[in-house]
């Protein structure tokens, strides 16, 4: 696939076939988007991939969490935008949309609260991969660096027919997630990636999310 095909093409995907995927693709992925950039070629880079019952296990222990009402809370918090900001308004848009091809009503606090359990469960995926950092390195330093092999994997995923979702609600209960991969305390979990075969049935995988026009997020200097 081409470079800027996979691009338009990349899109988040939440909710996959049962079909597994291959160990050896999945290896292939992470090998290849490893050529990603990063600060002084430090690659702070580190992969957890788990699937199957190891998986299936970590999905009910964060939905019983969730449902017992701990709050979730990830080690590398990515929200949290001022509420009368256009962050936010461009949030309340994703769920907006989200929920209309769900057909999910503002006031069904059931089938709100089922969807914000799919993501705990990594949207039904086969397999998740688990980004995390050294905690030597000093707080945020590398997240540019998790950020560009982040979308690397996406995009490799493609060419395999794969889909993902980057995922800040697999990492929200980092005990789990140490638990169940081995992760050692001295690794930041960072962010999980949902990745498998696109159930392209599900209403949700048909969302197209707006962008702003390059006019309203650049400006020329130098330029007649
Ligand atoms: C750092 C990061 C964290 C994200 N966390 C979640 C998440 O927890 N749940 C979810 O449904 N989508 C999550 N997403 C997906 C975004 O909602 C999605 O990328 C955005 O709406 C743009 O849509 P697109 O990926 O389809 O282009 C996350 C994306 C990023 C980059």
């Amino acid at each position: 696939m081409d470079i800027i095909e996979a691009i338009g093409k990349r899109k988040s995907i939440r909710d996959f076939k049962d079909d597994p995927v291959p160990q050896n693709v999945l290896r292939e992925i992470l090998e290849i988007s490893c050529r990603a950039p990063s600060a002084m070629n430090t690659q702070p880079w580190e992969f957890t991939v788990v699937a199957k019952d190891t998986l299936d296990s970590m999905r009910q222990a964060a939905v019983d969490k969730l449902t017992a009402g701990e709050k979730p809370r990830s080690e590398h918090c990515v929200a949290g935008w001022p509420s009368d900001s256009v962050y936010r308004l461009r949030q309340i848009e994703l769920a907006k949309s989200l929920f209309q091809l769900m057909d999910i009503k503002k006031e069904d606090a059931d089938k709100r609260s089922q969807w914000i359990e799919r993501g705990f469960r990594y949207f039904n995926a086969p397999a998740a991969i688990i980004i995390c950092v050294d905690r030597m390195l000093a707080e945020g330093t590398p997240i540019f660096d998790i950020g560009a092999v982040t979308q690397t994997i996406c995009l490799t995923a493609l060419h395999y027919g794969l889909g993902t979702c980057i995922e800040e609600q697999g990492v929200m209960y980092p005990d789990i997630v140490r638990k169940f991969c081995n992760i050692t305390e001295i690794k930041q979990i960072v962010i999980a990636i949902a990745i498998g075969y696109p159930n392209w049935d599900f209403p949700a995988n048909r969302l197209e999310t707006p962008r702003e026009s390059v006019d309203t997020v650049t400006r020329w200097c130098g330029f007649e």
